[in-house]
């Protein structure tokens, strides 16, 4: 597939392209709604507005995250090798273990979300827009199973994704290298 970012001169590229950075931040910042909501309304009375509020939210973030792994993940596979690692032995191996790992968990979480919902027997409603339907029947049964994945692998993100952040900047402010100015937007670099 044509690159936009890279030169006629076929000269190596020094950042993301477009798309992967907005994925990428896209991403983030929902997976953190996604968590953050989940905390909070735990913190409140059942059958309160605001608690309801947020599970509505959490649902419309959710089918919004699944798109965007979905279509992430098409961007990613067409886009194959354009940049050149950041790194490289060991700091390679473990920086791609990481975002594989990272893909593999998100996905999951998203197939965990909507056999939760189908367990609870609700519509997955996006911003009060439209429903998607309920795909096949889940046994309510495995409710309280799937809820419980669904928080293990929610900490399990977060736990992983933080360390992730934490070694992006450590590159920036300690290593002093490119790894995060790749992940820049253009207009912040
Ligand atoms: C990385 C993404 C996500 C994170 C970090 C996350 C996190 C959480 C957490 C921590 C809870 C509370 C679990 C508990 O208290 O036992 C929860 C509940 C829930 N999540 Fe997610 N979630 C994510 C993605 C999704 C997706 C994609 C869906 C499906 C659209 C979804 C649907 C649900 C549902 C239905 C509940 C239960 C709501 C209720 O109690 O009524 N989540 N989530
Ligand atoms: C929930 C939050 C996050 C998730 C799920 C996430 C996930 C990922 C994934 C899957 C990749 C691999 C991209 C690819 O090559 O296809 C990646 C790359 C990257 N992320 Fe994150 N990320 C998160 C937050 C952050 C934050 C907060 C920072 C910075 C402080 C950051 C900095 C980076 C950088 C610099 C790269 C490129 C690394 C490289 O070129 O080797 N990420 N991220």
């Amino acid at each position: 597939m044509a690159n936009p970012d890279t030169s006629i001169t076929s000269r190596p590229r020094m950042h993301y392209d477009h798309a992967t950075i907005a994925f990428h931040w896209l991403t983030a910042l929902l997976v953190v709604g996604l968590f953050a909501s989940a905390q909070i309304w735990n913190q409140l009375e059942r059958g309160t507005w605001l608690r309801k509020d947020l599970q509505s939210i959490h649902i419309s973030f959710g089918i919004l995250l699944a798109v965007t792994i979905v279509l992430r993940i098409v961007w990613r596979i067409a886009n194959r090798g354009d940049l050149p690692p950041a790194t490289s032995g060991l700091q390679e191996i473990a920086a791609k273990l990481v975002h594989m790992v990272l893909y593999i968990l998100l996905c999951l979480q998203v197939v965990l979300g909507f056999l939760f919902r189908w367990a609870q027997g609700e519509p997955l409603t996006f911003f009060g827009l439209f429903s998607i339907p309920h795909f096949f029947t889940v046994d309510p049964a495995m409710r309280s199973t799937f809820g419980e994945m669904h928080n293990l692998v929610a900490w399990t993100i977060i736990v992983l994704a933080g360390l992730h952040a934490v070694a992006a900047l450590m590159h920036h402010y300690v290593l002093k290298d490119r790894v995060l100015v790749r992940m820049r937007p253009a207009a912040r670099r």
